[in-house]
């Protein structure tokens, strides 16, 4: 990858992961534009920036698809061409599955993997008509990988934006746009205000009691990782073509006891023949 001079849209780009992901793509020497759907953090977020040519700030809510595309010909105008697409925009709420409200599911499944499908629908047509390369990152989660209890909602949504890189990642690879999946750990981020940007018509919770409980649960927010050693791992990743993205060693156990249960499911018997495995030639990799 040659980075230097290409574009990157970061959306989240205004805050936590985001926020350290455009930094170390404008360190890398690309121009950056972050969109985000919060004025707060945009402002924010140019500032720690430095606010220089290579960097345009975009409000944007990734699941206002008229939006979108106004937003990536307004990347397209300033910067020529987009080269590296960041889906990066999340939102969570955990608890109780049987507490989830339609609105719980809707919000969550529409950022999360709503505002993704928009970023491939808008921005992967633009990447491949210019013919220089690029790269499409989705920011997935630990919980995609290694799923635990109360997180059904954003470990769906997870799990669906990282089996989408795993599937365009051969299909886009010889056109020259590399996919890759990023499952962070935990990181220093806001995302326990993600609230305050749930839109009005979906702000029914079945969370609302759960939450309070969680907010007296106390803070291991300093055991964090900050969003700049995040952002330097998505740059190595990104240099690397790397498809899994990963942070947090401390996950091993997890991502190998589900790696085994798989394997342990699948029937010792295979029972298809040769011209079964002809049919499904992809399947049998
Ligand atoms: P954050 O809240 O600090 O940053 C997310 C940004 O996305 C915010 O600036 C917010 O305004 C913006 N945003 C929310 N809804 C939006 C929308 N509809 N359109 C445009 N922008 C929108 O949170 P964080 O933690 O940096 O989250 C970034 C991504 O990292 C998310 O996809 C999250 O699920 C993922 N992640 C975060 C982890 C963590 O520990 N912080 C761990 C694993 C994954």
């Amino acid at each position: 990858q040659n980075l230097p001079g290409k574009t990157a849209f970061v959306t989240g780009g205004a805050s936590g992961v985001g926020l350290g992901i455009a930094k170390a793509l404008l360190g890398a020497g690309m121009n950056v534009t972050i969109a985000d759907i919060r004025q707060d953090h945009l402002d924010e977020g140019l500032a720690e920036l430095g606010g220089g040519d290579n960097v345009l700030a975009l409000k944007l809510d990734v699941t206002d698809r008229a939006a979108y595309a106004a937003a990536a010909d307004a990347v397209e105008a300033r910067f020529g061409k987009i080269h590296l697409l960041v889906n990066n925009a999340g939102v969570a709420v955990v608890g109780p599955t049987e507490l989830a409200t339609f609105a719980d599911w809707d919000w969550v499944m529409g950022v999360n993997l709503g505002g993704v499908i928009n970023g491939i629908v808008t921005i992967l047509p633009r990447i491949l008509s210019h013919g220089e390369g690029g790269h499409i990152v989705n920011t997935s989660s630990m919980s995609g990988l290694v799923p635990v209890g109360g997180t059904a909602i954003y470990s769906s949504a997870k799990s669906a934006v990282m089996t989408m890189m795993e599937c365009m990642r051969p299909e886009l690879e010889s056109r020259g746009v590399i996919c890759s999946a990023f499952c962070p750990g935990a990181v220093q981020s806001n995302i326990a205000e993600a609230g305050k940007t749930r839109p009005d018509d979906l702000a029914e919770t079945g969370y609302a009691e759960a939450d309070k409980r969680r907010q007296n649960g106390g803070s291991f927010f300093h055991l964090y990782m900050t969003k700049e050693a995040v952002g330097q791992r998505v740059l190595e990743g990104i240099l690397n073509d790397e498809l899994f993205i990963l942070t947090h060693s401390e996950f091993l156990p997890g991502v190998t006891d589900r790696a085994r249960a798989t394997i342990a499911a699948v029937p010792a018997k295979l029972p298809h023949n040769e011209e079964y495995k002809a049919t499904f030639a992809m399947l049998f990799n």
